[in-house]
């Protein structure tokens, strides 16, 4: 016999459950095959593409990305997170408004198949959110934007495009970076 837990969470915004669903039943099959959320994309199944990725928002420890393939309900229970289809925004008359990171991987053409797009855009829209509570100077863009997305795999090797979307959002965002530390010369 399956085992069942019963499950809630935010996601999205929206309260989902309580609903009764497989103990062992993991994050991606819950939102595409309980919730219908289908943006969230399944592709190594292992934990090691990041494609899956989604964001939690947790008061305690903040907000990051899990991989929604090896991440159960059980730790998801009472949690809240966002996915793709959470991230753009609503341009007042009900129409959804891209988000700047959604907007500038459009811009850059940044996806060739997009399977791993969903994946990329949480993460670069956590590493956003990271910068304004926490700009960093705008020399060490370059090298955050790679850290944060190194986990990503594109099979379509459309790496460029997407770190040239992220690095673009990052320094024409107002608040997101400081200029470098000014180093004075001594004295001869
Ligand atoms: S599908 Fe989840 S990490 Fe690859
Ligand atoms: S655009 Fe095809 S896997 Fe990344």
């Amino acid at each position: 016999m399956i085992e069942k837990i019963s499950f809630s969470a935010t996601i999205n915004g929206q309260k989902v459950g309580p609903m009764d669903v497989p103990q062992d039943l993991m994050m991606v099959e819950l939102l595409q095959e309980y919730l219908n959320l289908t943006g969230t994309r399944l592709s190594c199944g292992q934990g090691m593409c990041s494609a899956c990725r989604v964001i939690v928002d947790d008061p305690a420890k903040g907000t990051y990305t899990v991989a929604a393939c090896v991440t159960g309900v059980a730790w998801l229970n009472g949690k809240t997170v966002r996915t793709i289809e959470g991230i753009a925004g609503e341009d007042g008359q009900g129409a959804p408004l891209p988000s700047a990171i959604q907007q500038a991987f459009l811009e850059h053409f940044s996806f060739q198949c997009s399977y791993c797009t969903p994946g990329f855009v949480n993460s670069a829209t956590v590493l956003v959110e990271q910068l304004e509570r926490s700009p960093i100077a705008a020399d060490r863009v370059e090298d955050v934007v790679l850290e944060s997305l190194d986990k990503h795999i594109c099979r379509c090797t459309g790496y460029v495009r997407y770190y040239q979307a992220v690095k673009d959002v990052i320094l024409s965002t107002p608040g997101l970076t400081h200029e470098n530390p000014v180093v004075l010369e001594r004295p001869a």
